[in-house]
Protein backbone atom coordinates (compact mmCIF):
# COMPACT_ATOMS: atom_id res chain seq x y z
CA UNK A 1 0.00 0.00 0.00
CA UNK A 2 1.89 3.02 -1.35
CA UNK A 3 0.12 5.49 0.96
CA UNK A 4 0.13 3.79 3.99
CA UNK A 5 0.32 5.96 7.21
CA UNK A 6 -0.11 9.54 5.06
CA UNK A 7 -2.80 11.77 4.99
CA UNK A 8 -3.60 13.21 2.32
CA UNK A 9 -5.87 16.52 1.46
CA UNK A 10 -7.79 16.30 -1.74
CA UNK A 11 -9.43 19.56 -3.24
CA UNK A 12 -11.97 19.33 -6.21
CA UNK A 13 -14.04 16.13 -5.37
CA UNK A 14 -17.57 17.55 -6.98
CA UNK A 15 -18.91 14.35 -8.47
CA UNK A 16 -17.79 11.06 -8.79
CA UNK A 17 -16.66 12.00 -12.72
CA UNK A 18 -14.38 14.65 -10.90
CA UNK A 19 -10.69 13.74 -11.46
CA UNK A 20 -9.70 14.42 -8.30
CA UNK A 21 -12.16 11.78 -6.91
CA UNK A 22 -10.18 9.43 -8.57
CA UNK A 23 -7.42 10.60 -6.86
CA UNK A 24 -9.03 10.19 -3.35
CA UNK A 25 -10.45 6.89 -4.31
CA UNK A 26 -7.19 5.52 -5.39
CA UNK A 27 -5.36 7.02 -2.53
CA UNK A 28 -7.82 5.39 0.10
CA UNK A 29 -7.42 2.33 -1.58
CA UNK A 30 -3.60 2.79 -1.09
CA UNK A 31 -3.66 3.12 2.83
CA UNK A 32 -4.18 6.33 3.31
CA UNK A 33 -6.40 8.80 5.28
CA UNK A 34 -8.06 11.66 2.99
CA UNK A 35 -9.84 14.84 3.97
CA UNK A 36 -11.74 16.48 1.25
CA UNK A 37 -12.08 20.09 0.75
CA UNK A 38 -15.13 22.15 -0.68
CA UNK A 39 -17.21 25.22 -0.99
CA UNK A 40 -20.38 26.86 -1.12
CA UNK A 41 -23.36 25.15 -3.38
CA UNK A 42 -20.73 23.08 -4.20
CA UNK A 43 -20.50 21.74 -0.94
CA UNK A 44 -24.04 19.15 -1.07
CA UNK A 45 -22.71 17.68 -4.06
CA UNK A 46 -19.56 16.63 -2.34
CA UNK A 47 -21.28 15.36 0.27
CA UNK A 48 -22.67 12.94 -1.88
CA UNK A 49 -19.71 11.66 -3.53
CA UNK A 50 -17.54 11.45 -0.17
CA UNK A 51 -20.17 8.90 0.96
CA UNK A 52 -19.03 6.54 -2.13
CA UNK A 53 -15.30 6.81 -0.09
CA UNK A 54 -15.02 4.42 2.74
CA UNK A 55 -14.38 5.59 4.99
CA UNK A 56 -16.36 8.36 4.55
CA UNK A 57 -13.44 11.44 4.19
CA UNK A 58 -14.20 15.18 6.85
CA UNK A 59 -15.02 17.71 4.13
CA UNK A 60 -13.29 20.89 4.99
CA UNK A 61 -14.50 24.51 3.24
CA UNK A 62 -11.92 25.87 1.31
CA UNK A 63 -13.20 28.68 -1.48
CA UNK A 64 -9.85 29.51 -3.33
CA UNK A 65 -11.46 33.32 -4.32
CA UNK A 66 -11.93 33.95 -0.19
CA UNK A 67 -8.15 34.14 1.05
CA UNK A 68 -9.46 33.77 4.56
CA UNK A 69 -10.58 30.13 3.79
CA UNK A 70 -7.09 29.12 3.58
CA UNK A 71 -5.56 30.42 6.88
CA UNK A 72 -9.25 28.81 8.54
CA UNK A 73 -8.54 25.46 6.68
CA UNK A 74 -4.82 25.98 8.15
CA UNK A 75 -6.31 26.69 11.71
CA UNK A 76 -9.20 23.86 11.71
CA UNK A 77 -6.38 20.92 10.37
CA UNK A 78 -4.16 22.46 12.92
CA UNK A 79 -6.98 21.84 15.71
CA UNK A 80 -7.31 18.42 14.56
CA UNK A 81 -3.96 17.79 14.97
CA UNK A 82 -3.41 16.39 11.40
CA UNK A 83 -0.62 16.57 9.81
CA UNK A 84 -0.53 16.54 6.11
CA UNK A 85 2.07 14.17 3.28
CA UNK A 86 -0.12 14.74 0.56
CA UNK A 87 -1.89 17.53 -1.23
CA UNK A 88 -3.92 17.30 -4.29
CA UNK A 89 -4.81 20.22 -6.14
CA UNK A 90 -7.85 19.62 -8.50
CA UNK A 91 -9.61 23.08 -8.63
CA UNK A 92 -10.10 25.04 -11.70
CA UNK A 93 -12.48 27.41 -13.29
CA UNK A 94 -13.10 29.84 -16.17
CA UNK A 95 -16.04 31.89 -16.54
CA UNK A 96 -18.16 31.56 -20.05
CA UNK A 97 -16.27 34.70 -21.36
CA UNK A 98 -12.93 32.93 -21.06
CA UNK A 99 -13.61 29.99 -22.80
CA UNK A 100 -15.30 28.68 -26.44
CA UNK A 101 -13.99 31.00 -28.91
CA UNK A 102 -14.23 33.98 -26.91
CA UNK A 103 -10.30 34.46 -26.05
CA UNK A 104 -9.54 37.93 -28.26
CA UNK A 105 -12.78 39.71 -26.41
CA UNK A 106 -12.56 38.06 -22.93
CA UNK A 107 -11.93 41.35 -20.43
CA UNK A 108 -9.40 41.25 -17.95
CA UNK A 109 -11.51 40.25 -14.67
CA UNK A 110 -12.75 37.19 -16.54
CA UNK A 111 -9.44 35.91 -17.57
CA UNK A 112 -8.32 37.41 -13.72
CA UNK A 113 -10.96 34.73 -12.52
CA UNK A 114 -9.69 31.93 -14.17
CA UNK A 115 -5.75 32.56 -13.58
CA UNK A 116 -6.62 33.16 -9.86
CA UNK A 117 -9.47 29.85 -8.95
CA UNK A 118 -7.23 27.42 -11.42
CA UNK A 119 -3.55 28.60 -10.86
CA UNK A 120 -2.62 31.14 -8.02
CA UNK A 121 -4.81 29.31 -6.16
CA UNK A 122 -2.05 26.18 -6.02
CA UNK A 123 0.21 28.60 -4.73
CA UNK A 124 -1.81 29.66 -2.08
CA UNK A 125 -2.83 26.35 -1.18
CA UNK A 126 0.31 25.18 -0.99
CA UNK A 127 1.66 27.90 1.19
CA UNK A 128 -1.03 28.03 4.18
CA UNK A 129 -0.74 24.25 4.11
CA UNK A 130 3.32 24.48 4.35
CA UNK A 131 3.23 24.44 8.36
CA UNK A 132 1.47 20.97 8.60
CA UNK A 133 3.63 19.26 6.60
CA UNK A 134 6.34 17.14 8.92
CA UNK A 135 10.15 18.04 8.42
CA UNK A 136 10.60 15.16 6.65
CA UNK A 137 8.34 16.70 4.02
CA UNK A 138 5.82 15.69 1.99
CA UNK A 139 4.12 15.81 -1.78
CA UNK A 140 2.08 17.90 -3.74
CA UNK A 141 -0.19 17.24 -6.85
CA UNK A 142 -1.63 19.45 -9.29
CA UNK A 143 -3.96 18.24 -12.40
CA UNK A 144 -3.16 20.11 -15.73
CA UNK A 145 -4.16 19.71 -19.52
CA UNK A 146 -1.60 19.94 -21.49
CA UNK A 147 -0.32 23.62 -22.10
CA UNK A 148 2.53 23.48 -24.47
CA UNK A 149 0.00 24.34 -26.91
CA UNK A 150 -3.13 26.28 -27.65
CA UNK A 151 -6.22 24.10 -28.07
CA UNK A 152 -9.86 25.18 -29.63
CA UNK A 153 -12.37 26.82 -27.23
CA UNK A 154 -9.85 26.34 -24.01
CA UNK A 155 -9.29 29.51 -24.41
CA UNK A 156 -7.99 31.33 -21.00
CA UNK A 157 -8.49 27.95 -19.06
CA UNK A 158 -5.60 27.03 -21.25
CA UNK A 159 -3.48 29.99 -20.62
CA UNK A 160 -4.12 29.22 -16.69
CA UNK A 161 -2.65 25.79 -17.35
CA UNK A 162 0.34 27.21 -18.71
CA UNK A 163 0.81 29.40 -15.63
CA UNK A 164 -0.50 26.53 -13.21
CA UNK A 165 2.59 24.28 -14.88
CA UNK A 166 4.98 27.27 -14.17
CA UNK A 167 3.53 27.69 -10.70
CA UNK A 168 4.81 24.14 -9.82
CA UNK A 169 8.11 24.84 -11.05
CA UNK A 170 8.50 27.99 -8.89
CA UNK A 171 7.12 26.24 -5.67
CA UNK A 172 9.45 23.17 -6.32
CA UNK A 173 12.18 25.57 -6.49
CA UNK A 174 11.72 27.53 -3.50
CA UNK A 175 10.29 24.29 -1.48
CA UNK A 176 12.65 21.78 -2.42
CA UNK A 177 14.58 22.49 0.49
CA UNK A 178 11.78 22.26 2.85
CA UNK A 179 11.61 18.23 0.89
CA UNK A 180 8.34 19.59 -0.64
CA UNK A 181 7.74 17.62 -3.82
CA UNK A 182 5.50 19.95 -6.11
CA UNK A 183 4.57 17.80 -9.92
CA UNK A 184 1.40 17.66 -12.20
CA UNK A 185 -0.21 15.35 -13.56
CA UNK A 186 -0.79 16.12 -17.33
CA UNK A 187 -4.48 14.54 -17.98
CA UNK A 188 -5.99 13.59 -21.12
CA UNK A 189 -9.24 14.59 -21.44
CA UNK A 190 -11.85 13.06 -19.01
CA UNK A 191 -15.56 13.60 -19.02
CA UNK A 192 -16.32 15.72 -15.71
CA UNK A 193 -18.65 18.59 -15.09
CA UNK A 194 -15.91 21.17 -15.43
CA UNK A 195 -14.94 19.78 -19.00
CA UNK A 196 -18.64 19.91 -19.74
CA UNK A 197 -18.82 23.42 -19.38
CA UNK A 198 -15.80 23.70 -22.07
CA UNK A 199 -17.54 24.28 -25.71
CA UNK A 200 -15.87 22.34 -28.08
CA UNK A 201 -14.89 19.70 -25.23
CA UNK A 202 -16.86 16.66 -26.73
CA UNK A 203 -14.18 16.48 -29.96
CA UNK A 204 -11.22 16.23 -27.93
CA UNK A 205 -11.58 12.50 -26.27
CA UNK A 206 -12.30 10.90 -29.79
CA UNK A 207 -8.91 12.68 -30.74
CA UNK A 208 -7.15 11.50 -28.57
CA UNK A 209 -8.85 8.01 -28.72
CA UNK A 210 -7.64 8.01 -32.09
CA UNK A 211 -4.18 9.43 -31.59
CA UNK A 212 -2.62 8.50 -28.59
CA UNK A 213 -0.35 5.64 -29.05
CA UNK A 214 -2.15 4.35 -25.73
CA UNK A 215 -5.45 5.14 -26.84
CA UNK A 216 -7.39 6.93 -24.13
CA UNK A 217 -10.81 6.31 -22.50
CA UNK A 218 -12.31 9.34 -21.02
CA UNK A 219 -14.35 8.26 -19.08
CA UNK A 220 -11.79 6.27 -17.41
CA UNK A 221 -10.27 7.96 -14.08
CA UNK A 222 -8.43 5.44 -12.56
CA UNK A 223 -5.15 6.47 -14.71
CA UNK A 224 -4.94 9.57 -13.15
CA UNK A 225 -5.96 8.66 -9.76
CA UNK A 226 -3.18 6.27 -10.06
CA UNK A 227 -0.61 8.18 -10.95
CA UNK A 228 -1.66 10.84 -8.76
CA UNK A 229 -0.90 8.48 -5.64
CA UNK A 230 2.09 7.18 -7.47
CA UNK A 231 3.68 10.84 -6.94
CA UNK A 232 2.29 11.34 -3.59
CA UNK A 233 4.27 8.32 -2.59
CA UNK A 234 7.24 7.87 -1.47
CA UNK A 235 8.64 6.09 -4.59
CA UNK A 236 9.01 9.44 -6.63
CA UNK A 237 11.58 10.78 -3.52
CA UNK A 238 14.00 12.64 -6.17
CA UNK A 239 11.11 14.12 -8.35
CA UNK A 240 9.64 17.67 -8.36
CA UNK A 241 8.57 20.48 -10.42
CA UNK A 242 7.78 18.03 -13.19
CA UNK A 243 4.40 17.25 -15.47
CA UNK A 244 4.12 13.46 -15.55
CA UNK A 245 1.44 13.03 -18.93
CA UNK A 246 -1.18 10.72 -18.25
CA UNK A 247 -3.10 10.91 -21.67
CA UNK A 248 -2.00 7.82 -23.46
CA UNK A 249 0.89 9.12 -24.67
CA UNK A 250 -1.01 11.77 -26.64
CA UNK A 251 1.60 14.51 -26.39
CA UNK A 252 4.37 12.76 -27.72
CA UNK A 253 2.81 11.65 -30.89
CA UNK A 254 2.78 13.77 -34.43
CA UNK A 255 0.36 12.43 -36.20
CA UNK A 256 -3.08 9.64 -35.80
CA UNK A 257 -2.39 6.46 -34.81
CA UNK A 258 -2.42 3.97 -37.88
CA UNK A 259 -1.68 6.47 -40.36
CA UNK A 260 2.15 5.17 -40.83
CA UNK A 261 2.53 2.41 -43.75
CA UNK A 262 3.31 -1.09 -41.83
CA UNK A 263 1.32 0.37 -38.70
CA UNK A 264 0.83 -2.59 -36.21
CA UNK A 265 -2.14 -1.38 -35.63
CA UNK A 266 -3.54 -1.49 -39.18
N1 LIG B 1 -11.71 16.74 -17.18
C1 LIG B 1 -10.65 16.85 -17.93
O1 LIG B 1 -10.66 16.53 -19.12
C2 LIG B 1 -9.38 17.37 -17.32
C3 LIG B 1 -8.17 17.14 -17.99
C4 LIG B 1 -6.99 17.60 -17.42
C5 LIG B 1 -7.03 18.29 -16.22
N2 LIG B 1 -8.23 18.51 -15.58
C6 LIG B 1 -8.22 19.24 -14.32
O2 LIG B 1 -8.68 18.41 -13.27
C7 LIG B 1 -9.11 19.27 -12.21
C8 LIG B 1 -10.45 18.79 -11.71
O3 LIG B 1 -11.43 19.07 -12.72
P1 LIG B 1 -12.47 17.99 -13.25
O4 LIG B 1 -12.33 17.95 -14.73
O5 LIG B 1 -12.37 16.76 -12.45
O6 LIG B 1 -13.87 18.72 -13.03
P2 LIG B 1 -14.79 18.96 -11.73
O7 LIG B 1 -15.78 19.95 -12.18
O8 LIG B 1 -15.26 17.67 -11.21
O9 LIG B 1 -13.79 19.61 -10.68
C9 LIG B 1 -13.46 20.99 -10.65
C10 LIG B 1 -13.47 21.38 -9.20
O10 LIG B 1 -13.05 22.74 -9.02
C11 LIG B 1 -13.80 23.22 -7.93
N3 LIG B 1 -13.80 24.69 -7.85
C12 LIG B 1 -14.18 25.57 -8.80
N4 LIG B 1 -14.11 26.83 -8.30
C13 LIG B 1 -13.64 26.71 -7.02
C14 LIG B 1 -13.37 27.64 -5.98
N5 LIG B 1 -13.55 28.96 -6.14
N6 LIG B 1 -12.90 27.17 -4.79
C15 LIG B 1 -12.72 25.83 -4.59
N7 LIG B 1 -12.98 24.90 -5.53
C16 LIG B 1 -13.44 25.34 -6.72
C17 LIG B 1 -15.20 22.65 -8.18
O11 LIG B 1 -16.00 22.71 -7.00
C18 LIG B 1 -14.87 21.25 -8.59
O12 LIG B 1 -14.81 20.41 -7.46
C19 LIG B 1 -9.12 20.68 -12.78
O13 LIG B 1 -7.92 21.34 -12.44
C20 LIG B 1 -9.15 20.42 -14.27
O14 LIG B 1 -8.65 21.51 -15.03
C21 LIG B 1 -9.39 18.05 -16.12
Amino acid sequence: MLLQGKRVLVTGVLTPSSLPFAAARQAQQDGADVVLTSFGRALRLTERTAARLSPKPAILELDVTRDDDFAELAGELKRREWQLDGIVHGVAFAPAEALGGAFLGTPWEAAAMALRISAYSLKQLVVALEPLIPAAGGSVVTLDFDASQAWPGYDWMGVSKAALESVVRYLAQYLGPRRIRVNAVSAGPVYTTSAKGIPGFSTFPEIFAKQAPLGWDARDSDPVGKATVALLSDYFPATTGEIVHVDGGYHAVGAARGSAAGDPAE
